[in-house]
C-alpha cells in the first residue's frame, strides 16, 4: 500500500493581481489573519500525515524559506520578555519530524512545469499538490480527506467543486460520471474552457493527489492554455493510461489568488479567531 508522505507546493508565480503588495513580498506569504496562506497550507499537509514539504520557489521568494527556518532575534526577543505561549506558537510552525525542500523554478514556465521541476525530491512515489491560493477551510482538512481516499483507491485524484457556468474560463473542467458519493470518475479535463465550450462546471481547486507517471506526461508537454506548460493537460494525458477520479471535497473554499475571494477569507477566519471572534463579529454587526 503506497502512502503519501511529499506535498508539492507551486511558489513561483509571480501574484501580479495583488500587485503592488507583492512588489517584493511573495504573494504566498500574505496572511488571513495572522497567518501566511503558504502556512495554511502547510498546516494542511502536516495534518495529513505528510512530512516532505517540496516548495516549487523563484526569484523574490526568500521570505518563504525564512519563514520556515528559525528566526533567532524575534525567538531570543520573545523569551527575554517572557512571552512563551507566541514564542512556542512561533517555534511549532514546522514540525520536528518535517523536512522543508526548496527547488528553484529558473523560468515561469507553469504550473506544470513547476510540478515537474518536483521529480527530483518525489521520483516513485504518488504525492500531492496544495495550491496556497485556494485557501481551504475543512474538517479534517481536505488533504487529510484526499490521502484518506487515496489509500482507499490508490490512484490520482483531484479536489473538485462546483462553480457557476460563466467562471469556466479561470478553472481546469472535469467530467465525470458519479462512482460514490462524494467520488466522480474522470473521463476527461480541460484547461480554462469558456463557458460555452466547459463539459461542465465542477472545476479542479487546487489540491491534487498525483501518481508519479505524471512526471512523463509533463515532461512532454508543450505550452497549453496562457501560453504555459499546463498541469491540467499533463493530467489529461495520463488520463489515457491511469484511472483518475474527482472528488467533491467537504469545506469551505476561498480564492486566495483574486482580491474578493481574500477579503472574504480575512472575514470568515476573522470570525473564528479565537481573540478575535467576539469583538469583530460585534463589528460586522454595526457595518449593514
Ligand atoms: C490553476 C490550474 C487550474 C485550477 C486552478 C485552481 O489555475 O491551472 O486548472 O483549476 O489553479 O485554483 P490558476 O489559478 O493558477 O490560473
Amino acid at each position: 500500500m503506497k502512502k503519501i508522505t511529499k506535498a508539492v507546493f507551486p511558489v513561483a508565480g509571480l501574484g501580479s493581481r495583488f500587485l503592488p503588495a507583492t512588489k517584493v513580498s511573495p504573494k504566498e506569504m500574505m496572511p488571513v489573519v495572522d497567518k501566511p496562506l503558504i502556512q495554511y497550507a502547510v498546516e494542511e499537509a502536516v495534518a495529513a500525515g505528510i512530512t516532505d514539504m517540496v516548495f516549487i520557489t523563484g526569484r523574490h521568494k526568500r521570505a518563504i524559506e525564512d519563514h520556515f527556518d528559525m528566526a533567532y532575534e524575534v525567538e531570543m526577543e520573545l523569551a527575554a520578555r517572557g512571552k512563551h505561549a507566541l514564542l512556542r506558537e512561533l517555534q511549532s510552525v514546522i514540525p520536528p519530524q518535517v523536512n522543508c525542500i526548496y527547488i528553484r523554478q529558473h523560468e515561469p514556465l507553469g504550473l506544470g512545469h513547476a510540478v515537474l521541476c518536483a521529480q527530483p525530491v518525489v521520483q516513485e512515489e504518488a504525492f500531492a499538490v496544495i495550491l496556497a491560493d485556494d485557501l481551504i477551510d475543512a474538517e479534517p482538512p481536505v488533504t487529510k480527506q484526499m490521502v484518506d481516499i487515496f489509500a482507499l483507491h490508490q490512484c490520482s485524484l483531484l479536489g473538485v467543486q462546483e462553480v457557476p457556468r460563466s467562471q469556466t474560463g479561470h478553472y481546469g473542467i472535469v467530467s465525470t460520471t458519479p462512482l460514490a458519493p462524494g467520488l466522480e470518475q474522470v473521463h476527461g479535463l480541460v484547461e480554462k474552457p469558456r463557458p460555452e465550450d466547459a463539459p461542465s462546471t465542477l472545476a479542479v481547486v487546487g489540491r491534487y493527489i498525483l501518481t508519479p507517471g505524471i512526471f512523463h506526461h509533463l515532461a512532454q508537454q508543450q505550452a497549453g492554455s496562457g501560453g504555459e506548460i499546463q498541469l491540467t493537460d499533463g493530467i489529461s494525458a495520463l488520463l489515457h493510461e491511469e484511472r483518475l477520479l474527482a472528488y467533491r471535497f467537504s469545506g469551505t473554499r476561498y480564492d486566495c489568488g483574486s482580491k474578493l475571494g481574500y477579503l472574504k477569507a480575512q472575514v470568515a477566519f476573522g470570525l473564528k479567531h479565537a481573540e478575535l471572534h467576539e469583538e469583530f463579529s460585534a463589528y460586522l454587526a454595526t457595518r449593514h
